[in-house]
């Protein structure tokens, strides 16, 4: 796993008391430190619905309802979801039509789903295990440093 950018997230994020700083800081390290991507950012919860977050790239979907597209999906479902071709996603909404594969992690406060990191790349399988292992990392020290207070 690439310690670098989780020790990166935490030196950027542990004691900040702002939600929203915080996470507009990570997508722009994902933004940075990851190549081979077109969009970076964060999905909440409000409701039955993901409401758009802090984020890096083109401007995004505002709304998705839970349970549509890759990113409601994840969030249902609490799973992470890897799609190496988004166009064989049935139901995938797309944002940035050059978007061809995508990784959506959960992200949980005192054990429920709160929301998602959505990453987008314009290559098709752009995102292996390990990324998943390094996102799913990175999702957790969001969950403890930087969401919530
Ligand atoms: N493709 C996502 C929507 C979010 S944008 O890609 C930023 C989905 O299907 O959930």
């Amino acid at each position: 796993m690439d310690s670098l950018l989780i020790e990166q997230l935490k030196a950027l994020t542990e004691g900040i008391p702002h939600p929203v700083a915080n996470l507009a800081n990570a997508s722009a390290l994902l933004y940075e430190h990851m190549d081979r991507l077109n969009w970076a950012g964060f999905y909440f919860l409000k409701g039955n619905r993901l409401v758009l977050g802090p984020f890096q790239g083109r401007t995004a979907c505002i709304e998705i309802p839970l349970g549509r597209g890759v990113c409601g999906t994840a969030a249902k479902e609490d799973r992470t979801l890897v799609v190496p071709d988004v166009h064989c996603f049935r139901g995938h909404i797309a944002c940035d039509s050059a978007s061809r594969s995508e990784i959506v992690v959960p992200l949980h406060a005192h054990g429920e789903v709160i929301g998602v990191l959505d990453i987008d790349s314009p290559y098709p399988d752009r995102f292996s295990e390990d990324d998943r292992v390094l996102l799913e990392a990175f999702a957790a020290v969001l969950e403890q440093t930087a969401i919530e207070y």
